[in-house]
C-alpha cells in the first residue's frame, strides 16, 4: 500500500536524494555491480513518478559526483549507458507529466552519447512547469562553490560588485541551482549519514533522513515514508519551538 501525502505545509517542496548502495545490493545477490545500477536506475523513474504524485515541486537526484571519476572505466562507461538508457526510455512520458528537465554538474565533461540526449531533453523540456527534475552529473558542492566564488571575484574586480556589500543570495545566484528554492528534505539510502559533497550550501536548513534500504530497493512506497518521516519534523531556523509551534490557547 502506499503511503499518504502529507498535509500540504508538511510537504517538502524539494526533495534531494543520494542514491547509494547500488553496489552493495549488487553483491549480496551474488550479481555484478552494474546490475545493482540497472536496477537502481529502474527505481530512480518509480521515485520520481512517486514524487510528482505526492505533489513535491522539485527533485535533485545525485547520479554521478565529480569523485565518481575514481571507479574503474568499466563501471563509469557503464553508469552513463544507463542514464543514457533510462533517458531514453522514459523522457516522453516524462514530459508528458510536464516534467522540466536540468542538470547541476559540469556535463561538458562526459561523453556524447549521453551529453547530447541530456542537453535536447534539457532544451525540450525548458518550458515546462509542471515539476522540476534536476540530474546531479559530474557535480560537486565544492567544485560548484569555488566557480561561484570566481565568478564574484571577478565581478568584483570589474567593479560590478562591492565586495563590502556582498550577501549571501549574491553567492546563492551564482551557484548551479540558481532559481531553484533550496533543498527541505535530503534523503540518504544504504544507511550511510554523509552529505559526500551534495548541496552543502543549499542544505544548510534541509531535514536529513537516512535509510537502510540500498537505493535498488527504495521505491515508492520507501520515498513516501520519508515524506511521513519529515512530516514529523519541526523545523526551526534557529529559532525556539515555542516561536515556531502556533499557538492553542486562544479561546
Ligand atoms: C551509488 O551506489 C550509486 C551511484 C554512484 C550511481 C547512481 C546511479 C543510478 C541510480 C543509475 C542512473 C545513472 C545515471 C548516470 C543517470 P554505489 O555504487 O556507491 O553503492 P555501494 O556504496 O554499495 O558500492
Amino acid at each position: 500500500m502506499t503511503q499518504p501525502t502529507p498535509e500540504p505545509k508538511r510537504l517538502p517542496v524539494h526533495v534531494g536524494i543520494i542514491m547509494d548502495g547500488n553496489g552493495r545490493w549488487a553483491s549480496q545477490r551474488g550479481l555484478p555491480r552494474l546490475e545493482g545500477h540497472r536496477r537502481g536506475a529502474e527505481r530512480l523513474i518509480e521515485v520520481v513518478d512517486a514524487a510528482i504524485d505526492h505533489g513535491v515541486r522539485c527533485l535533485t537526484l545525485f547520479a554521478f559526483s565529480a569523485e565518481n571519476w575514481k571507479r574503474p572505466a568499466e563501471e563509469v562507461g557503464g553508469l552513463f549507458k544507463l542514464g543514457e538508457w533510462v533517458l531514453r526510455l522514459h523522457l516522453h512520458r516524462l514530459s508528458k507529466r510536464h516534467v522540466r528537465f536540468s542538470t547541476i554538474g559540469d556535463i561538458t565533461a562526459m561523453p556524447e552519447f549521453i551529453r547530447i540526449p541530456l542537453e535536447e531533453a534539457v532544451a525540450a523540456s525548458k518550458d515546462n512547469t509542471g515539476f522540476e527534475l534536476v540530474i546531479a552529473l559530474n557535480y560537486g558542492s565544492r567544485q560548484e562553490t569555488v566557480k561561484a566564488a570566481k565568478q564574484l571575484a571577478a565581478d568584483a574586480v570589474a567593479g560590478k560588485i562591492n565586495p563590502d556589500a556582498i550577501q549571501w543570495d549574491d553567492l546563492a545566484n551564482r551557484l548551479e541551482t540558481h532559481g531553484l528554492p533550496d533543498p527541505d528534505l535530503i534523503i540518504r539510502t544504504s544507511g550511510e549519514s554523509r552529505l559526500s559533497n551534495f548541496l552543502l550550501l543549499q542544505a544548510a536548513y534541509a531535514e536529513i533522513v537516512i535509510t537502510p534500504t540500498y537505493w535498488p530497493d527504495f521505491g515508492a512506497e520507501a520515498f513516501g515514508a520519508a515524506l511521513q518521516e519529515y512530516a514529523k519534523r519541526e523545523r526551526r531556523y534557529g529559532m525556539t519551538g515555542e516561536q515556531i509551534r502556533p499557538t492553542t490557547q486562544q479561546s
